[in-house]
């Protein structure tokens, strides 16, 4: 392979985990909950919630009886909580389903993407967590990835 075969398999590999990674999940106030695969699996208690940056404290607010419920965002915190501004930082949290998500401004950035996604790797503790698992998806979409990339040069 020359320089520019792997410069263009990088680039792809890029393009197709970028989308893999961060299916927009768009949420009030300009947040998103965001489908980070190195969460996968991994768990929280259905209370936990970190800041990332001090200046994000107290966002995360009981959700009044007036507030439109947000499906999208409900996903990623405990029942019955809301977010009340653009968060400048990441915010990990766990749901009501028991696994840690992220959830920060909105974008389709994948370097501030996979940062978030990062971030709670690191709070929720996944890495020592991790099993079997927790990360089996990982290879399992390279492998498609490259499928693809084969299919596609032939
Ligand atoms: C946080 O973000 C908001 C909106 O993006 C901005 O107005 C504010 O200045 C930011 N605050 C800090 C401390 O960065
Ligand atoms: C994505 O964000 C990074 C870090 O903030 C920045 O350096 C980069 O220029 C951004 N890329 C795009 C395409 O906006």
């Amino acid at each position: 392979m020359g320089v520019f075969r792997i410069g263009f398999f990088n680039i792809f590999i890029y393009l197709c985990c970028a989308f893999l990674y961060s299916v927009p999940n768009v949420c009030g106030h300009n947040n998103m909950c965001f489908d980070c695969i190195d969460l996968e699996g991994c768990k929280a208690p259905k209370h936990f919630l970190k800041y990332m940056s001090a200046v994000d404290r107290d966002k995360v607010v009981l959700r009044l009886p007036t507030d439109k419920p947000d499906p999208m965002m409900d996903r990623c915190l405990n029942t019955g909580y809301t977010i009340k501004a653009t968060l400048n930082g990441t915010v990990c949290s766990g749901s009501s389903d028991g696994l840690c998500h992220a959830i920060g401004e909105a974008t389709t950035n994948f370097t501030i993407t996979y940062s978030h996604c990062g971030d709670c790797y690191i709070a929720c503790d996944c890495y020592s967590q991790e099993n079997g698992n927790a990360r089996k998806e990982g290879p399992i979409i390279l492998t498609m990835c490259l499928a693809a990339f084969y299919t596609l040069i032939q």
